[in-house]
């Protein structure tokens, strides 16, 4: 039955049958796209879609869910762990809140040390500090102590316009994101456009569609009552349409955060922002 609805809403929508626009609050926010080469005239926050309960849990630290996770993060930072027998805080500080700063608006991208180039975002990061300069375990994707830290590099940037780089070595994962954002994907053949790009301010079934910006992530969902990464939402995306995700933390979705983080540059981050 939800296979079947779903199908419904889906063909509905192609065949632009959707629902009415669904009105933003007049005094939404949104900002101009920073790259003349961005489709969307504005680029608005997935916090605008969002009814004012879901806006002011965000709004409250104190309310905000994610926030105790946030808290695994810190504990994590301070906590030794691999055969150097370091924490986090022994290489970059006490607080990351003031080292972190300007470095989670800025990825995913490439970072070396040696002969370790690659493209990587935040969790990769952090895992190639653990295995590589910490002797210790990569951390499993989507479980507490990695959102936590993920979270943390984030919030070190809450308010700061994201601005990814999609020049130099980053270029080839960029277009792979942006084919990818326009391919047809799974049993109902619908790309992530068809949603974000020329669907937001409608509603697909119960759910007022959005840009599908990543500048919240990892958030408080509630859906999902809990927290999870920008991948976990990529793969959910990609399983409502009856696609096959990519793994997480693999090229290919690195190449879709790339793309779908640029066409939200110039968005504040909110992490850790609340949705449904
Ligand atoms: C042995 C020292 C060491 C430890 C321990 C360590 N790192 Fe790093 N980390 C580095 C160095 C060196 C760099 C590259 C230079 C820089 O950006 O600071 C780096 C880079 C980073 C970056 C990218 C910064 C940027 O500007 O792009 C992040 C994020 C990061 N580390 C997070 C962590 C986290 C989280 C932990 C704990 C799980 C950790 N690191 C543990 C040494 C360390
Ligand atoms: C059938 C429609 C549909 C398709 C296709 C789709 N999504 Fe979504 N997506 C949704 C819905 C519904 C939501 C939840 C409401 C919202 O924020 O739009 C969502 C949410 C998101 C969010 C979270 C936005 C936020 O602010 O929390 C991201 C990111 C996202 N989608 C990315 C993608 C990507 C990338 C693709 C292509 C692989 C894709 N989506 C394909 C329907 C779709």
């Amino acid at each position: 039955m939800k296979r079947l609805t779903t199908i419904i809403a889906a063909i509905a929508m192609l065949s632009g049958a959707t629902y009415a626009v669904a009105e933003l609050a007049d005094n939404y926010t949104s900002y101009k796209p920073t790259d003349k080469a961005n489709p969307l005239d504005e680029v608005i926050s997935g916090y605008e879609f969002r009814i004012k309960s879901t806006q002011e849990t965000q709004d409250d630290d104190f309310e905000n869910p994610a926030m105790l996770t946030l808290d695994v993060g810190l504990e994590e930072w301070e906590t030794a762990a691999g055969s150097e027998g370091k924490s986090c805080a022994d290489c970059h500080g006490d607080d990351p809140m003031e080292s972190m700063k300007g470095v989670g608006s800025t990825y995913p991208k490439f970072t070396e040390e040696g002969d370790h180039r690659a493209f990587r975002n935040i969790e990769n990061q952090i895992n190639f500090c653990r295995t590589e300069r910490m002797g210790a375990d990569a951390l499993k994707y989507d479980k507490p102590e990695m959102l936590g830290l993920t979270i943390a590099v984030r919030h070190a940037d809450r308010g700061e316009p994201m601005n990814v780089a999609v020049d130099g070595d980053a270029a080839p994962f960029f277009e792979q994101g942006k084919d990818m954002y326009y391919t047809r994907y799974g049993q109902l053949g619908l790309s992530c456009a068809h949603c974000h790009e020329e669907n937001y301010g409608n509603y697909i079934r119960a759910d007022h569609l959005s840009q599908g910006q990543t500048n919240g992530f990892p958030l408080y969902r509630m859906k999902w009552q809990g927290v999870g990464s920008t991948h976990r939402r990529f793969s959910g995306c990609m399983k409502n349409i009856r696609a096959v995700p990519f793994s997480k933390g693999e090229d290919e979705f690195l190449a879709l955060e790339l793309y779908t983080s640029w066409r939200g540059n110039g968005l504040p981050v909110e992490t850790p922002a609340v949705r449904n």
